[in-house]
């Protein structure tokens, strides 16, 4: 039987939610296994979260048990938008934020960082563009303690609702986990694309799976 969690609150996100949700997005990085990949937990949960908190809070969602985030939602309700940040400001930053961490000296970051620049080179990281037909993106991520308990769903629901009320169309996720397609797929997402990828095989011994789903609003 699914667990259930009483009293799950679901809330816009807050500035002083941000500490909590960067250790959510480093901690289920890399399928809930980042130390095997990199221990650089500033520079992950910068690359994962630092556009949605702190350019597009409004987008973002978080799940309160006891006071605590247990989990959230970071979303970006166009794409083009994003990049138009991405591209100039947090690239770059975190470029110069992994030269002055000393990352490209440690040879744990540096193996992650061939197995990505591999995986890429072998065209991995290319994907269709969805812009148009699903231009808003998301990333959902609960604390491990709370998953199966339809606190993803709530979440979502949030902001689907609010993806409505700004007038967007369509909206994607990507993910590399069999569990959080079905996830996607009870909420009405269909896959668009699937690929396979090999930047984690060096510590997993297999190639994860690729999927980008998209749902119409
Ligand atoms: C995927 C995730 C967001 C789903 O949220 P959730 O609150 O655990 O899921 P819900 O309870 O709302 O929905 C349950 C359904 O989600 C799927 N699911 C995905 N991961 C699951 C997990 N670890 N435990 C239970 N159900 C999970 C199942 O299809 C399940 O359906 P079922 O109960 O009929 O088997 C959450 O499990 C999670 O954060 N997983 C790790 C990180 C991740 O994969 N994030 C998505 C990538 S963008």
């Amino acid at each position: 039987m699914a667990n259930t969690f009483d009293n799950v609150l679901i809330r816009k996100f807050k500035s002083e939610d941000k500490e909590s949700v960067r250790k959510i997005s480093y901690a289920t990085s890399f399928l809930d296994n980042p130390h095997a990949f990199l221990d650089d937990e500033e520079l992950v949960a910068d690359a994962l979260t630092l556009y949605f908190t702190d350019y597009e809070p409004e987008s973002c969602f978080v799940a309160i048990s006891q006071e605590n985030v247990i989990g959230y939602l970071i979303g970006a309700k166009s794409d083009a938008c994003m990049n138009r940040v991405l591209f100039p400001r947090i690239y770059p930053y975190l470029l110069m934020k992994a030269l002055k961490v000393g990352m490209f000296f440690r040879m744990k970051s540096l193996q992650c960082l061939f197995h990505f620049l591999a995986s890429s080179l072998r065209g991995e990281f290319s994907t269709p563009n969805f812009s148009r037909e699903f231009s808003a993106v998301l990333h959902i991520n609960i604390d491990k303690n709370f998953r199966g308990a339809k606190i993803g769903h709530k979440l979502m629901e949030h902001y689907l609702e609010y993806l409505m009320e700004n007038k967007v169309v369509g909206v994607r996720a990507s993910t590399v986990s069999e569990l959080a397609k079905d996830f996607f797929a009870q909420l009405g997402f269909k896959i668009v694309f699937r690929s396979r990828r090999s930047y984690m095989r060096y510590r997993l011994g297999k190639d994860v799976p690729l999927y980008i789903l998209g749902r119409r609003i």
